[in-house]
């Protein structure tokens, strides 16, 4: 299969890009920052396409279509995050979204696997949630994702485009750049450095590791007939910060890290909504969904690749969450 990963050279997509390019397929990375892709170049080069560019630019993108004639899209480029503009968010994961579907449209391509959030639910209104939960986001982000959710059916239904949303929780793994916990939380841990974080020990979250994330993406891409258009992709669990603290110090004994009560913060700042688990049920019905690492096996997993130097923790930053 030929698939063009947007945002290929971001976190997931990276991720994502490298795990169908070990199976075989060809990829093309389709993204405004082409650093970090090295590794990839020299071990699959022959199968691996990058182009620089931006889904805000439809000329550029649909060069690439005509160019490289993909099979199907894993949608990942976005402005991520919480505290993003409300308009960068709606230009560049609004407006960019729908440039990618009319070059699906223009080229032919049917699939498009696009990686969406449980930003798009705003506040839970229980523990545990299933995807017909009411998606009422509260910040720009979620909204521009919800956007592109409703916007894909609309090319559903006019052209005939199959857009499948996989709604993730908080991934973590090697690889991702941003401070968030609890990368933050590890790397100040196996650092020595003290970390406190003064609130968040009581917001219940799913965190999914990468690896997890990835092997649900591959399942979806590959699965024939989707009964639905939108699946959790995530571990099916929460954990408060004070369990991950608390799962984090038995495994690098002697951590100083704590956490703080109260709900978490994004970034100091803003008050997170609130969350808990994503029900993922429906994507182990219909393609056999099942995450493998559990909190402490997925965190003791990036331990060991920051101590066997895969993974090197930005130390420096560790105070900053
Ligand atoms: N990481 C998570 O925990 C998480 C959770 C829920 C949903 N998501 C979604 O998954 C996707 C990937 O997230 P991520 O964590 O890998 O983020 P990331 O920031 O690591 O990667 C995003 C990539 O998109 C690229 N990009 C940004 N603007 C672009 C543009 N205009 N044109 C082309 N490329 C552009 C960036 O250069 C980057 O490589 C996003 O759509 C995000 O909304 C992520």
């Amino acid at each position: 299969m030929r698939v063009l990963v947007t945002g290929g050279a971001g976190f997931l997509g990276k991720a994502l890009a490298q795990r169908l390019l070990q199976r075989g397929d060809e990829i093309i990375i389709f993204d405004t920052s082409l650093s970090g892709l090295d590794n990839l170049h020299s071990a699959f080069g022959h199968r691996l396409e990058v182009v620089a560019g931006s889904i805000t630019d439809m000329a550029a993108l649909a060069l690439a279509f005509k160019a490289h004639r993909p099979d199907a899209v894993v949608h990942c480029a976005a402005v991520v995050g919480m505290l993003a503009s409300p308009m960068t968010a709606m230009r560049v994961n609004v407006e960019g979204s729908v440039n990618v579907l009319d070059a699906m449209r223009l080229f032919e391509t049917r699939r498009c696997i696009h990686i969406s959030s449980e930003e798009t639910y705003g506040n839970f209104q229980a523990a545990t949630i299933d995807e017909e939960h009411p998606q009422r986001p509260v910040t720009a982000y979620g909204v521009s994702k919800l956007a592109v959710e409703h916007l894909s059916r609309t090319y559903n239904v006019l052209h005939g485009l199959e857009v499948i949303h996989l709604r993730t929780s908080w991934v973590y793994g090697a690889g991702l750049l941003r401070h968030r916990v609890p990368k933050n939380l590890i790397d100040a841990a196996l650092s020595g450095q003290p970390l406190h974080i003064p609130h968040g020990g009581d917001s219940a979250i799913d965190h999914t590791h990468i690896d997890d994330f990835v092997s649900g993406v591959a399942l979806a891409l590959d699965h024939a007939d989707h009964p639905y258009d939108a699946y959790h992709i995530a571990s099916g669990t929460s954990l408060t910060l004070h369990e991950m603290v608390d799962a984090i110090k038995g495994i690098v004994p002697g951590a100083d890290i704590s956490v703080g009560p109260g709900p978490y913060r994004y970034l100091g700042e803003l008050e997170i909504c609130r969350k808990g688990a994503l029900d993922i049920s429906r994507a182990n019905r219909v393609f056999g969904y099942v995450p493998r690492l559990s909190f402490a096996a997925g965190a003791r997993e990036y331990v060991d690749r920051s101590i066997s130097g895969r993974c090197v923790p930005e130390s420096r930053h560790a105070a900053t969450a």
